[in-house]
């Protein structure tokens, strides 16, 4: 319960998805336990003995108040809400692993590309959604059973007894030490992921792809007049523009420098944004929105990236155009992989684009 409290209360933040991960793992691990618990757990534990008739859960709930029967085991409601809560959480955190793989290239699925994010996305917000209204009615009814019903039901979460006049249950060995290696586990992996996050589900994957061993030719004869543009960085549709006719790229013709057109033509098609990994092709895809934008600089993402950068710093010697990206980011288009958390720039920081700017308006 309290990890998936400190679950949600991370989502709120914006540098907490470390603290998400670590609680929502722990969250996951204790789930997933507790989904064979209820094949192999005590008698009330087991989901063949919890009450799933819906004429009883609607009994139970228009009776609320009139009729205080202590169950022996969960109640209607109670069993509903279990089962929702275990199913949907144990979605939020299948579909919170696949999302770390396909938004921020990290953990055992980075291999999966960016074009799936936005269906684990759904799944995820859907299951979160279910999960936080369930639990909240199950507060709800927690407490009202506690003080209204006089169950002390809460009491019973701790100690194990309810107010009721039947033979007790014992737990077997087997029981108790699954249930300590279940805890002890669950806690674990949420410590390690905190203290190793480089190890664990948060380790940063970068299937990164040196474009002059891949593709020579590609490499070689795509950078004669500018940089090298990773084919990342621009959807299918824009590169379907961009290399239309090579007779009129961009006022050159291409026929002379790039005598292998058509097959680096098919290269870059598969591997345009849609089949990479990171989260800046995710980004791309997102604010190109099927647009026919086949410029990387007029892309959303682009622009949004670069606002700070005052447009007289461009004019400068060593820059001289925007789509000059070398100029800025060391070791632009050697590779698939552009570090998005630690961009080396070889001449800037938005403090010195500024002096920059300054000194060009002097
Ligand atoms: C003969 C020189 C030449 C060659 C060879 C060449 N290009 Fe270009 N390319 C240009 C020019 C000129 C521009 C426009 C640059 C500008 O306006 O800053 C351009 C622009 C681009 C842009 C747009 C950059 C932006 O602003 O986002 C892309 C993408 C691009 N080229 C891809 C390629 C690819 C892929 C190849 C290899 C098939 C290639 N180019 C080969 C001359 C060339
Ligand atoms: C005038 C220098 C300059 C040029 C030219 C330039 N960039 Fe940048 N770029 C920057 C700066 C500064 C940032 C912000 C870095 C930061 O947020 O720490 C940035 C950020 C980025 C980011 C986002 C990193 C992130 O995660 O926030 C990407 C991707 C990027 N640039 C790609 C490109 C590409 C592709 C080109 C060429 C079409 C290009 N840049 C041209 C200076 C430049």
């Amino acid at each position: 319960m309290l990890c998936i409290a400190f679950t949600f209360a991370s989502a709120l933040f914006e540098n907490g998805l470390l603290l998400h991960i670590v609680f929502g793992s722990i969250a996951g691990g204790l789930l997933t336990f507790r989904l064979f618990w209820g094949f192999i757990g005590p008698t009330h534990a087991k989901f063949v003995n919890f009450n799933f008739s819906l004429s009883d859960l609607f009994y139970y709930l228009t009776n609320l108040f009139k009729d205080r029967k202590i169950y022996a085991g969960h109640n209607p409601a109670a069993s509903w809400a279990t089962v929702l809560l275990i199913i949907f959480g144990f979605f939020c955190t299948i579909s919170g692993v696949l999302l770390m793989g396909s938004e921020e290239d990290r953990g055992l699925f980075s291999f999966i590309p960016v074009s799936y994010h936005e269906i684990f996305f759904q799944i995820h917000v859907i299951s979160k959604n279910i999960v936080g209204v369930v639990a909240l009615i199950h507060i709800v009814g927690a407490f009202l059973e506690h003080f209204w019903h006089k169950t002390k039901i809460i009491n019973t979460m701790i100690d194990g007894y309810k107010n009721l006049d039947i033979p007790d249950i014992k737990t077997t060995f087997f029981q108790k030490a699954f249930g300590t290696f279940a805890i002890i586990v669950s806690i674990f992996m949420g410590v390690f992921t905190l203290v190793f996050p480089n190890y664990s589900l948060m380790s940063k994957n970068t299937h990164e792809v040196f474009y002059h061993e891949d593709n020579p030719a590609f490499a070689k004869q795509c950078s004669e007049c500018h940089n090298l543009y990773p084919p990342i960085l621009l959807p299918k549709a824009s590169w379907e523009v961009v290399l239309s006719d090579p007779t009129e790229h961009f006022r050159e013709n291409l026929s002379e420098k790039v005598p292998d057109f058509e097959s680096i033509k098919e290269y870059i098609f598969a591997h345009s944004a849609e089949s990479a990994t990171n989260e800046i092709s995710r980004k791309i895809l997102q604010s190109t929105n099927g647009q026919n934008i086949y410029r990387i600089t007029r892309t959303g993402y682009w622009k949004e990236t670069h606002a700070q950068i005052p447009r007289n710093a461009y004019k400068h010697p060593k820059i001289k155009t925007k789509s000059n990206c070398s100029a800025c980011h060391e070791n632009f288009g050697m590779s698939n992989y552009i570090n998005d958390e630690d961009i080396t720039l070889k001449y800037f920081s938005f403090s010195e684009a500024l002096k920059i700017y300054l000194h060009l308006n002097k």
